[in-house]
C-alpha cells in the first residue's frame, strides 16, 4: 500500500460521487495519508506581513486557536498583531471544518471540531524539552494528560510557507507492525494508577487501557532510536500551497523540516468509522485478545 495518496481537489468546496467519497473514507480508514497538492490556503498581505518565528510566546511551540470558544493561546505581539493572527485561524478552521464535512459526509454526527493550531518556528534545529515531546521521531499521536477514550485522531495540514519551503516528513510502517512490534514490551497498569492520575488532574479524563497502550507505544517508539533509524520508511515533502490529513493517531510520523503550517483537529468517536477492524483500537484488540475500552 503507498503511504501517501494525492487527490487533484483544489477548492474548499467539494462536491463528490458516492464512489469517490467511498475511496477517500477506505484510504483515510485504511492508514493513507490524503495529500492535496493544489489546495491551498490563501493568507492575506497583512497577515503575512506579521509572520514571524517570534509570534509563538516563550513558553510554547505553537499559536493555538479554540474554535467552540473563539479564543487565541500562545501568539505574542500587540493588539493587533494577535487580532490579524486571531481572523486568520479563525477563516482557516473554518474553511477546514467545511472542506473535512464534504469530504467525508458519513463522519457528520461522529466529529467534533477541536484546536487549530499556527506552526510559524523552524523544526530544523528546534529543541525539545525531552526526546517524548519531540515530533522529529516517528510516533503515532498519544498525549499523556488528554486521553481520548477511544476517539480518533484526525488532523488535517496546510503550509503556508511565503519562502517555497516545503513541510518535511518522514513516514514509517503501517500501525499493525508498529503493534507488534512494541506493544508486548508495554506493562500492564498498575492496578488503580489510572483512577489516581484523573483524581489527581494529571489526565483530564480516565486513560483506558486503549489509551494506556497507546501512550506506551508513542514513547516506546521515540525511545527506540535503532527503530528511528532502520525501520522501513519514506521521506515525504508537503510544499507550500499543499495540504495533506490523515489520523495521527494510527499513521507512524515524525516531522523534519519547514516552517509556516496550519493544522486543525478533529476527534472521531469510534461508531463513525467505516472499518473499525483496521484502526489502531481493532488491531490492538485483536493482538492483545482482550476489550481495551476499560
Ligand atoms: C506532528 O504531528 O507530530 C508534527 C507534524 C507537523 O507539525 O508537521
Ligand atoms: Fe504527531
Amino acid at each position: 500500500m503507498k503511504r501517501v495518496k494525492a487527490l487533484p481537489y483544489t477548492n474548499w468546496v467539494l462536491e463528490l460521487e458516492k464512489a469517490e467519497l467511498d475511496e477517500c473514507v477506505a484510504s483515510l480508514e485504511s492508514g493513507q495519508v490524503l495529500y492535496f497538492p493544489k489546495l491551498d490556503f490563501s493568507v492575506e498581505e497583512k497577515e503575512k506581513a506579521n509572520f514571524s518565528s517570534e509570534l509563538v510566546s516563550k513558553d510554547r511551540k505553537n499559536i493555538s486557536y479554540d474554535p467552540l470558544k473563539d479564543e487565541l493561546k500562545g501568539c505574542s505581539g500587540g493588539f493587533e498583531t494577535q487580532d490579524v493572527i486571531h481572523q486568520m485561524m479563525k477563516r482557516y478552521s473554518s474553511v477546514v471544518n467545511e472542506f473535512v464535512h464534504s469530504l467525508f459526509p458519513e463522519y457528520k454526527d461522529h466529529l467534533t471540531l477541536a484546536r487549530t493550531s499556527f506552526r510559524p518556528v523552524e523544526i530544523e534545529g528546534r529543541e525539545a524539552p525531552s526526546y517524548r515531546k519531540n515530533d522529529t521521531l516517528l510516533h503515532v499521536d498519544s498525549f499523556p494528560s488528554s486521553p481520548t477514550g477511544g476517539m480518533r485522531i484526525l488532523r488535517f495540514f496546510t503550509n503556508v510557507n511565503p519562502f517555497n519551503k516545503p513541510r518535511v516528513w518522514r513516514v514509517g510502517e503501517p500501525y499493525e507492525a508498529v503493534a507488534k512490534r512494541f506493544l508486548k514490551e508495554i506493562k500492564k497498569p498498575f492496578p488503580l494508577s489510572r483512577v489516581v492520575m484523573e483524581k489527581l488532574g494529571i489526565t483530564k479524563s480516565y486513560r483506558i487501557l486503549y489509551d494506556h497502550y497507546m501512550l506506551g507505544i508513542h514513547n516506546s517508539m521515540k525511545a527506540d532510536q535503532n527503530y528511528q533509524k532502520e525501520v522501513d520508511q519514506e521521506r515525504v515533502e508537503f510544499p507550500t500551497g499543499s495540504s495533506w490529513t490523515c489520523f495521527t493517531d494510527q499513521v507512524s510520523h515524525a516531522v523534519v523540516s519547514g516552517q509556516y503550517v496550519f493544522e486543525q483537529s478533529f476527534y472521531l468517536s469510534l461508531e463513525g468509522l467505516k472499518h473499525k477492524e483496521s484502526s489502531p483500537l481493532g488491531i490492538m484488540e485483536k493482538l492483545l485478545k482482550q476489550k481495551v475500552t476499560v
